[in-house]
């Protein structure tokens, strides 16, 4: 461990089980010397096994669903009161599309599903960083990290309304991010992270079919949630001060390969 996060204080949100990216990164921030509230929706409370978490990394639990204003001022007033001071980091793992839970397809939306979903996977994001830029609760250089997928960028039929949702919350990002820079020194940023069995990835239609064919893409294989946690943590230390506004793809270098000689072998075997 490198002490990267000493005396930093922050909130993460999403940690539902072990799998959950937000869980690593929780266990990873306390490993660096941070402290933190861990949050999550109050129906996530009695699915997931968030306390064993908080007793493990001696963090304080608040539950709060992020689409209601009033549940995240409450969750930002209480996060400083506990850890006694302005916040240094934000984790922002949320997504859930209620199309993709009752098998819709993407050709035909129930729209008030679609709302749902975009308020959870995406304006979510703008609700958390307004409550902390009108409390003025992030410390300067402070870090905001929300996660997405690279189906904002290309198509990947089975993501649904998902990669429309991812390309809104990557646009809050660089939106919000300049206003943080501007007036706190905070900087913005989402990372898109390689396919990952975890709750959320499940629920995907052929998410082995994704995975696999990733791997195989990326010349550095799949990147895992550990590796994910690893990734953010580095983007919340004071050794990435003035990388703002950007989509980071953690990914094995998926995003930039057009063919692997993996892949080609499985299509040449095909045809001959
Ligand atoms: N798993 C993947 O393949 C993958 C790939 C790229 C990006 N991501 C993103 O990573 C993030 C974390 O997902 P994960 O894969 O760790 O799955 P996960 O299911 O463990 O985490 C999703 C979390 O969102 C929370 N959530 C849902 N509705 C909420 C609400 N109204 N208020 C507060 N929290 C709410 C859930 O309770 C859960 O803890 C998501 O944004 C997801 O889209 C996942």
């Amino acid at each position: 461990m490198y002490n990267l996060l000493k005396g930093k204080k922050g909130i993460i949100f999403g940690a539902l089980d072990p799998q959950s990216i937000a869980w690593k990164t929780a266990e990873r921030a306390h490993e660096e010397g941070a402290t933190f509230v861990l949050t999550n929706a109050p129906a996530a409370m009695r699915m997931g096994s968030i306390d064993v978490l908080a007793k493990k990394t001696n963090s304080t639990v608040i539950p709060a669903d992020a689409t209601s204003i009033e549940d995240l001022q409450n969750l930002v007033e209480k996060a400083q009161d506990i850890l006694g001071g302005k916040l240094d980091f934000v984790l922002h793992s949320i997504g859930m599309s209620v199309n993709v839970r009752k098998k819709k397809s993407y050709t035909d939306l129930n729209y008030d599903f679609s709302v749902k979903g975009w308020d959870v996977s995406a304006l979510s994001f703008h609700k958390v960083m307004s409550v902390l830029y009108n409390k003025k609760a992030m410390n300067e250089w402070g870090s905001i990290i929300a996660l997405t997928y690279m189906a904002a960028q290309r198509v990947f039929p089975d993501y649904n309304d998902m990669a429309d949702n991812k390309a809104y919350l990557e646009s809050i990002a660089r939106s919000f991010g300049y206003y943080f820079g501007k007036d706190f020194k905070v900087r913005v940023n989402t990372i898109s992270q390689s396919p990952t069995v975890t709750t959320a990835g499940k629920g995907v239609k052929g998410l082995n079919g994704f995975l696999n064919y990733a791997d195989k893409m990326a010349p550095l294989g799949n990147a895992s949630a550990l590796e994910c946690a690893d990734y953010t943590i580095s983007m919340f230390s004071d050794l990435t001060k003035k990388v703002t506004l950007q989509n980071l793809f953690h990914d094995g270098g998926f995003s930039n390969v057009g063919m692997s000689t993996e892949v080609m072998d499985i299509f040449s075997k095909e045809s001959e």
